[in-house]
């Protein structure tokens, strides 16, 4: 399992560089927006989204020439949704990332628009492809259309928005975050198989169930980062969901049981991937880094 340490590393700087490739120049008028959406898109993000997509194409055997498109496609949904998230009518965070979010930088009106551009370019990225078959695109493309949409993230965004300030069931939170963030960590996972794989393939539903058991312990964590994480280390604000009185696993059910809950995911998300053997090293090491990680 240790050697996905420092292919994730490598991962990283790819993605990095793929992103910068497909982002428009900062001097392309207009500048500002394109400032902006650089800004948003090439910070110092962890890039979960993309090493999932590409630990999944190991998984499928899979060459990562193939993934590039459809990884920096999830990034940059990712990123327009953080710069949508932090703006005052949501979240109102200052600090994103270790620096000022979007809106703070560059004002709310370019943040929102970065945030709408970064959205088609998504899109766009996935379109223009020239790698693999225009039927795996096309596929990975309605996948990632539809975790975006309101049946996706931005429903989820809604539902969070909706529940700020009330007590919610249980239920209810689990489908909150199964949406505003499982939605694009399993559109992560499940566009590798779009690439690769007819839709009946029983590979593909593993997969899919091993990213839903992820993308839910992934929110949880990120609510018990907030309550005893630290600032600095996370590079956002520690406390703004209580700040906000909003709902979260933490505060329904207490740390203790929010992260023992984070743990039963992953061992449901690893029994998942049994009949892969080895070649799913590299997604068992991105769940633990998800249950595991301090930022
Ligand atoms: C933060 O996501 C937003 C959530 C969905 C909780 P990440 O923790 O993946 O943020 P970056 O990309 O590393 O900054
Ligand atoms: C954000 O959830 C989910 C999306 C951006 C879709 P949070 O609001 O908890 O994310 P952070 O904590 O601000 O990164
Ligand atoms: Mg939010
Ligand atoms: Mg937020
Ligand atoms: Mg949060």
């Amino acid at each position: 399992m240790k050697s996905f340490n420092k292919r994730s590393v490598d991962y990283v700087r790819r993605i990095e560089a793929a992103l910068d490739a497909r982002l428009p120049a900062a001097e392309t008028e207009p500048a500002l927006l394109h400032q902006a959406m650089r800004y948003a898109a090439l910070g110092s993000g962890k890039r979960i989204r993309p090493l999932l997509c590409y630990a999944a194409g190991e998984a499928l055997g899979m060459d990562p020439d193939e993934l590039d498109d459809a990884a920096c496609a999830v990034e940059l949904i990712h990123a327009f949704s953080l710069v949508h998230d932090d703006l005052p009518a949501m979240d109102d965070d200052a600090l994103r990332r270790g620096r000022p979010t979007t809106h703070k930088a560059f004002g709310v009106a370019t943040a929102i628009l970065a945030g709408d551009a970064l959205q088609t370019l998504a899109f766009t990225v996935l379109a223009r492809g020239t790698i693999g078959s225009a039927a795996g695109r096309l596929r990975a493309l309605r996948t990632l259309a539809e975790a975006t949409g309101s049946e996706g993230m931005t429903g989820g965004q809604a539902m969070d928005l909706a529940a700020e300030g009330r007590t919610i069931p249980l239920t209810e939170l689990e489908s909150l975050h199964r949406h505003k963030t499982g939605c694009l960590i399993r559109a992560a996972v499940v566009m590798a198989c779009d690439v690769a794989l007819e839709a009946d393939d029983a590979r593909r539903s593993r997969l899919d169930r091993f990213a839903g058991n992820v993308g839910l312990a992934f929110q949880i964590r990120d609510d018990v980062l907030d309550v005893e994480g630290d600032t600095v280390v996370l590079g956002k604000t520690q406390g703004a969901d209580i700040a906000h009185d909003k709902s979260t696993y933490p505060a329904l059910m207490g740390l203790d049981a929010a992260k023992k809950h984070a743990d039963e995911l992953y061992s449901a998300a690893l029994a998942e991937l049994e009949p892969f053997g080895e070649a799913a090293d590299a997604l068992r090491w991105m769940a633990a880094y998800i249950v595991q990680r301090d930022k």
